[in-house]
């Protein structure tokens, strides 16, 4: 298939695209870099060896969406063009609101308009809320999100549902991502965070770069194995694979499918410091701070229908995801600067 990417010069988009390629589809990119730049897809089209047209273009400028549809024939739509900085959607949900929806709608309806019927869309756990439980099933209620980053996910996946149910020709795969860290095997793509990063894994190898003198863990006093925070961390390009296999299904049949992407298996703050040092051979000085405002203690997946519905599941473990993370840090200090 010729897949649109939208926002797939960024983390999960630029690693999607290189196996994307190796599975023999076409792309094309579309991102405003608001989070991203331009370097990310010339190194994927160095490690792919494929030329990729991109366009600088935001997806809720509805005349620039079209142009792209009109320029190329595309059979499918992966959207990963979005906000996610949890704390900046406190202080601009506005902002948050407008790009997240607006992008979702003007993909939609330029979708319709062009005759364009299977889309793909990130989605998060934050979805599922405060858990009363976990592992975490696709049919367990949606929550209350803490922050308006969380709230447009759970709307778009509403407004996603109601457009499936009002359009039959439509197929839509909506993937409820965990906790995606690591990096391509090669080094030359992975995350880089604008400022002081506000997840794990990137502090961490910040930390490990002499960029920043020491982690906080953000408590130790949760209801877990030794107190600090659990989640499902899965290997960025095990998560991109699962976008190979959502597109594969979106081809065969019609409606829309909630899928968790994630392991399935939790780990806590200090299990993947300690991973990170014994991996790397890197002593990651960390203080114990107060609990971090909206986190909970415990978030993993269960990850069986992305297996029997998907033919998906997560093949890198934790050593990997510590590998691939400082493989990528120490090729590239500044990110792609
Ligand atoms: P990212 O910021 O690296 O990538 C998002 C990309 O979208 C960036 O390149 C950005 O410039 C672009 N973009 C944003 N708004 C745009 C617009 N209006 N038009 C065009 N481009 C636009 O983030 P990521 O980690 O790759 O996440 C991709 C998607 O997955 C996002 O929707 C995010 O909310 C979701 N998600 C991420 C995580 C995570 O932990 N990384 C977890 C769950 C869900
Ligand atoms: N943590 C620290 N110190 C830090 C950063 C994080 O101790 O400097 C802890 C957190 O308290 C939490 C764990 O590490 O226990 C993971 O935190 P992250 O910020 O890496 O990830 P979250 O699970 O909080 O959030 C991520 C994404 C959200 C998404 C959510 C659910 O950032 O966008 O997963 O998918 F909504």
């Amino acid at each position: 298939m010729n897949v649109l990417l939208a926002g797939g010069a960024g983390y999960i988009g630029s690693h999607t695209c290189v196996e994307l390629i190796e599975a023999g589809h076409t792309v094309v990119i579309a991102d405003n870099f608001a989070n991203s730049c331009p370097e990310a897809v010339r190194r994927v089209e160095e490690i792919t060896g494929a030329s990729i047209p991109l366009y600088e273009a935001d997806v809720c400028d509805r005349a620039a969406t079209e142009k792209i549809f009109s320029e190329n024939q595309i059979d499918a739509v992966i959207h990963f063009a979005g906000l996610k900085a949890v704390g900046e959607s406190v202080e601009k949900p506005l902002l948050y609101y407008r790009n997240n929806i607006d992008s979702t709608l003007t993909l939609l309806e330029t979708m319709e308009k062009f005759g364009v019927n299977n889309f793909i869309f990130s989605s998060s756990a934050t979805v599922y809320g405060t858990p009363e439980e976990v592992p975490l099933v696709e049919t367990m209620p949606t929550g209350s999100p803490t922050n308006p980053y969380g709230w447009t996910k759970l709307m778009m996946e509403q407004i996603l549902t109601d457009t499936a149910h009002a359009r039959p020709d439509m197929s839509i795969v909506i993937l409820r991502y965990f906790n995606p860290i690591g990096a391509h095997e090669s080094g030359r793509i992975g995350e880089d965070p604008n400022g002081i990063p506000n997840n794990l894994m990137p502090y961490i190898t910040q930390v490990a770069a002499g960029r920043l003198p020491q982690l906080g863990v953000f408590g130790d006093d949760y209801p877990t194995h030794d107190g600090t925070g659990v989640r499902d961390y899965i290997h960025v390009v095990d998560l991109a694979k699962g976008h190979v296999k959502a597109l594969d299904y979106a081809g065969d049949h019609k409606g829309v499918e909630i899928v968790n992407l994630g392991t399935g298996t939790g780990y806590s703050v200090l299990d993947i410091v300690k991973a990170f040092e014994r991996v790397n051979h890197i002593e990651i000085p960390y203080v114990i701070k107060p609990r971090r405002a909206g986190d909970i203690a415990e978030c993993y997946a269960d990850a069986s229908k992305a297996a029997r519905v998907l033919g998906w599941k997560a093949e890198k473990n934790l050593d990997d995801m510590c590998y691939d993370s400082w493989n990528w840090q120490s090729k590239n200090v500044n990110g792609y600067k």
